[in-house]
């Protein structure tokens, strides 16, 4: 009793920790084909014959023979036993390993062999004599091999046939009951999907975890699903990931769909790097497990009122972990599952290629759609929206835009960015704080306004001590807002070695909004009582950034290298590449 449970543990960090996050940290990965190479840290080597593969969760040495998966790693690289091992990398991910004692354990083994062989039962039920339940599946062109590969069944319609079945196989009427696959009504337990088509929904490691029953043709309601068990939380899994994610990785991309249907659909017509939502919001776990398989996703959601807001929520949380997001709204046919049937593969693809916006597209469209900018209100409300859409993005991405769209809908340029920054410095609490406003991406504004506010912590402080600028000039990436680069070109035309500057003159180079910037700067931004120590302060984060920035553009260079032919590239290079980002990489 009150021991911790490991085991538990184990199957969080298998189900959220990407092998590859952890070995790249100790190791400098390279992409590889569908996977990744590196030289074999457990034996001397020269040529890389390590490697790491990020769908299947497991390393191996083709020079040692060594082997195994993330926990092994973590236990043979630092030198740890197991529980040494899960503790670490349950830190580093924010797993909790919950107090336990064997019980909870034995349930859970209980609870996943009761749902196996309910699929079992499911699944004969639909493939091994004539019934409604194939009919239907059938009728909506489905292939007996597809529903093979899914697991797709049928739940006969009398009312105990699941029920009987199990307790023969010694389930107990608790666990069926707990797990939701029947009812109980006057103490008499019964099916719960009697009739209905089933798609069990199977974890990453192939366990099934729950189902999602369909009435066959019209009906209220339309689906029933598992109940949430300790095997079975819904925000954590995506329907259809047990069979895609190898093409996930292969394609670099996952399309996420709605429904059980779409993502059935989908692959059977070939595309099958595809995942299901099924209908719920997506939550920042699922984005964290496509992560695990790719950097990319294409949101492909109807395009009724529910599908746009889907797909706007979806964008945030997708972001948020750092993922690339494009947007598909189908529109002929009324989901991807009778577009796919009505006009084949070739013509989705292209679809996708030509229809599907970016992030920050999609957002400005609908946002453009909900205003009628001919009225001056409305137009001034959209211009306020744009601008908010434009803040949650990178100074980078949100020069490109702004540009776009001043043009695109004969804004002044000006103006837009005006408003962008405006409301960026004028606040001091970070614009991420707003939350739900339009655009926002709480990660990456809140960036924005770390970077702004490390900008304004910077000029206070150059401001005080002239002697900072010495070595800011070697920086010039921590002015990140307009007009706090027309400041430090104010600072560089008026620096001279050991004085301090001389507010007065400063203002003389600047225009009217820099001299606003800089007295609200002096008026506002405490610097506390050790300027040396807080500027120290900055630099450490201007080197930190930096840092990252390096290993990001390191480990694309080498991605890019391993597209070419190997006489294009410059093996010297690339080992002093490697040397580099081993030595920046080091973090633990
Ligand atoms: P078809 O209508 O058979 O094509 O199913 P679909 O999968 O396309 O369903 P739809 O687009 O209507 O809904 C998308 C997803 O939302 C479904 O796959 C389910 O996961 C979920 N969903 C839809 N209706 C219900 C319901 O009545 N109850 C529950 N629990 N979930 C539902
Ligand atoms: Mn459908």
């Amino acid at each position: 009793m009150g021991s911790k449970n490991y085991s538990k543990a184990l199957e969080d960090i298998k189900s959220t920790v990407n092998i590859v996050d952890v070995i790249g940290g100790a190791v400098p990965l390279k992409r590889a084909g569908s996977g990744y190479m590196a030289c074999c840290p457990f034996h001397k080597e020269k040529t890389p014959s390590f490697s790491v593969s990020e769908s299947k969760g497991f390393y191996h040495c083709f020079g040692c023979g060594e082997h195994g998966d993330v926990v092994t790693f973590v236990e043979k690289y630092y030198n740890l036993d197991f529980q040494g091992a899960v503790e670490k990398l349950c830190a580093q991910y924010g797993i909790t390993i919950e107090e336990t004692s064997g019980p909870d354990d034995r349930k859970r083994n209980e609870y996943y062999e009761a749902n196996r062989l309910a699929a079992r039962f499911f699944y004969d039920n639909i493939s091994k004599k004539a019934n409604k339940g194939y009919d239907y599946m059938a009728g909506r062109g489905l292939t007996a091999k597809t529903m093979q590969y899914f697991g797709i069944g049928y739940c006969p319609e009398e009312w105990t046939a699941l029920t009987d079945h199990l307790r023969a196989n010694g389930v107990s009427d608790r666990t069926m009951l707990e797990l939701g696959l029947c009812s109980e009504k006057n103490g008499r337990v019964y099916d719960k999907f009697r009739g209905r088509v089933i798609f069990p929904i199977i974890n990453v490691r192939g366990k099934v975890i729950g189902f999602g029953g369909r009435i066959i043709g019209q009906g209220e309601p339309k689906y029933l699903n598992s109940n949430e068990s300790s095997v079975y939380l819904k925000k954590q899994n995506l329907y259809g990931i047990n069979r895609s994610k190898d093409a996930i990785v292969r394609e670099k991309y996952a399309i996420v769909v709605e429904g059980y249907m779409d993502c059935v659909s989908l692959y059977q017509s070939g595309i099958e790097n595809v995942v299901a939502s099924c209908g719920t919001a997506l939550t920042p776990e699922q984005a964290k497990l496509i992560n695990r398989y790719a950097k990319k996703v294409v949101l492909c959601y109807d395009s009724d009122k529910a599908g746009i807001a889907a797909a706007l929520r979806g964008i945030d949380v997708l972001r948020g972990a750092g993922i690339e997001v494009r947007v598909l709204n189908v529109d002929d046919g009324k989901d991807p599952d009778e577009y796919i049937r009505k006009h084949g593969r070739e013509a989705f693809l292209e679809l996708i290629e030509k229809k599907s916006l970016p992030d920050v597209e999609y957002k400005v469209k609908i946002l453009r759609e909900s205003f009628d900018i001919s009225d001056s209100t409305q137009g001034i409300k959209f211009l306020k929206d744009l601008a908010g859409i434009m803040r949650s993005l990178s100074p980078v991405e949100a020069d490109i835009y702004i540009q776009k769209y001043s043009k695109e809908y004969s804004i002044s340029e000006g103006a837009l960015r005006r408003e962008v920054e405006s409301s960026a410095v004028s606040s001091k609490a970070a614009p991420a704080a707003k939350g739900s406003a339009p655009g926002k991406t709480p990660a990456d504004s809140a960036q924005f306004a770390r970077d702004v506010n490390l900008e304004r912590m910077i000029i206070r402080l150059i401001l005080l001590k002239g002697s900072y600028y010495e070595t800011i000039r070697d920086y010039p990436e921590a002015f990140v807002t307009a007009k706090g680069m027309a400041v430090n070109t104010a600072f560089e035309a008026l620096y001279s070695p050991g004085r301090d500057f001389d507010a007065e003159a400063l203002k003389n180079e600047l225009g009217e909004d820099e001299r606003d910037l800089l007295e609200r700067i002096l008026d506002k931004v405490e610097v506390g009582d050790d300027p040396d120590r807080a500027f120290e302060d900055c630099v450490a984060r201007l080197k930190e950034k930096r840092r990252k920035k390096r290993i990001r553009e390191i480990q694309d260079i080498l991605q890019m290298a391993d597209a070419l032919p190997e006489e294009a590239v410059d093996q010297e290079q690339i080992r002093a590449l490697l040397g580099e980002l081993q030595d920046i990489s080091n973090l633990k």
